[in-house]
């Protein structure tokens, strides 16, 4: 998004492995079993060193010269968007022998490049290789490559046309249309399969960066995570949870875990329910926009979603006549419980997916006069600046995400407005 007002600072290693003398862990937490990950592949016991990592990982080694090919020398107008990493562009390279392409032809590629200054993101870009080289699943971005070249660090991934889902709930402009109800939900699903495969039996692993700019979407919608800088192993043995030293993003982190650096899968369940949220309301995390009272989107939202008679309050307006009321109190029902302050009480992202897809399946979908309540005029919320365009969907008319510089001016975004980036919440 190329609007990323706010730098990114990961200082913590973001894991276990040892990476390299230079790059030494600073939490110590060495947590990983020799335990099979996925189904297709196993890793060896950690720590592991990057040299292990690099050799292990069944990527692409791309030169530096294959990249600034591929992406026609890293072209202002190639720019698909910028996080606190760096910048990401677009590229083609040839399918079978992965060399640079002429646009247009070949695959498409996006090409994550690290800021030079700093070097400080060589951790991050270690961890990425170290988990997505390992992991194949559909909804998890696939990573299929790498560059290590002198200071040069970037990473080469499938190309998600559709870009990240923070661009589609809060940017709007000709590329950004309201997602409809059943998107929202068809993306909600989703993203919680990646969250459950990462922390099944015999992945278990902390993704601890769950946000919607790190949610792509592909040309049909379907949900890819991206971004493992941050993701952990989960605890091993009888171990309740790895301790570590609170890295996130504001407004998506949950409290326990910023408390006390007790990581868990459940602090990944709080933050699903942080975005199923602002799915379901339009509304960011964190929005020092809005009127007092409103910034912290779920302090905001809390009272309203245990009630069936206020919980179309708190609704998206771009939404309205697209749900049942009783499919929307179930998903708010779900949201609050993934957001419960006691981790216990939180559901675990199987049973997440399972009631998204009862909902999804719901015969009920999209008729409001289903509930004697749903024939209340939903109150419009008062932020229609934010959402300037009431087009009511999406997936026909969106056409594939570009954020190009050329583009930029066309956009309407909500966002004059610092994004949430991840860093350090709190040093123990
Ligand atoms: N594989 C991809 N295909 C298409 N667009 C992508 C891809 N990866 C990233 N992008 C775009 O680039 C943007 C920047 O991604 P990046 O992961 O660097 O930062 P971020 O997630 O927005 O912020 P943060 O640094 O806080 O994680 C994304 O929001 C998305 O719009
Ligand atoms: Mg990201």
């Amino acid at each position: 998004m190329g609007i990323c007002l706010s730098a990114r600072i990961k200082a913590e290693s973001p894991w276990h492995t040892g990476v390299s003398s230079r790059h030494v862990s600073t939490d110590g937490s060495s947590l990983s079993g020799s335990n099979s990950k996925g189904s297709s592949f196993s890793i060896p016991p950690t720590p592991r060193s990057e040299g292990e990592i690099l050799q292990s990982c069944n990527l692409k080694n791309f030169s530096y010269f294959d990249l600034k090919m591929a992406t026609r020398n890293f072209r202002p107008d190639s720019v698909l968007g910028e996080g606190g990493f760096g910048s990401v562009y677009k590229g083609w390279i040839d399918e079978n022998s992965f060399a640079a392409a002429k646009p247009g032809t070949g695959m498409v590629i996006a090409v994550k490049r690290l800021n030079l200054e700093g070097f400080q993101g060589h951790k991050e870009w270690l961890a990425e290789v170290n988990y997505l080289g390992q992991f194949y699943h559909p909804h998890l971005v696939k990573l299929i490559g790498y560059c290590l070249e002198e200071e040069h660090r970037l990473l080469v991934y499938e190309f998600m046309p559709r870009g990240c889902l923070e661009n589609h709930l809060f940017r709007r402009g000709s590329h950004f249309q309201p997602l409809s109800w059943n998107l929202r939900l068809k993306v909600a699903i989703g993203a919680a399969k990646g969250l459950a495969f990462l922390h099944s039996a015999e992945t278990k692993v902390i993704y601890r960066d769950f946000k919607t700019s790190n949610i792509l979407l592909d040309s049909h919608y379907n949900a890819k995570l991206s971004d493992f800088g941050l993701a952990k192993d989960g605890p091993t043995g009888d171990k309740s949870h790895v301790s570590t030293r609170v890295m996130g993003t504001y407004g998506y982190a949950a409290p326990e875990y910023m408390a006390t650096g007790h990581l868990t899968a459940r602090s990944d369940v709080y933050s699903f329910g942080v975005v199923l949220l602002e799915m379901l309301s339009g509304r960011r995390a964190m929005d020092k926009n809005k009127p007092s009272g409103e910034h912290n989107l779920v302090e905001w939202a809390k009272p309203f979603l245990a009630n069936k008679r206020k919980v179309f309050r708190i609704l998206d307006s771009h939404l309205e006549g697209q749900y049942s009321l009783d499919v929307a109190y179930k998903a708010a029902n779900l949201a609050l419980r993934c957001l419960s302050a006691e981790p216990k009480f939180r559901p675990n992202m199987d049973e997440v997916v399972k009631e998204l897809e009862r909902l999804h399946d719901s015969k009920e979908m999209g008729n409001t006069h289903s509930d004697p309540v749903a024939g209340a005029k939903p109150r419009r919320r008062s932020d229609s600046k934010e959402m300037g365009n009431t087009h009511n969907d999406p997936a026909a008319g969106a056409k594939p995400r570009r954020r190009s510089a050329g583009d930029a001016g066309n956009e309407n975004t909500a966002a004059a407005y610092p994004r949430p980036s991840s860093s350090p919440l709190y040093t123990k």
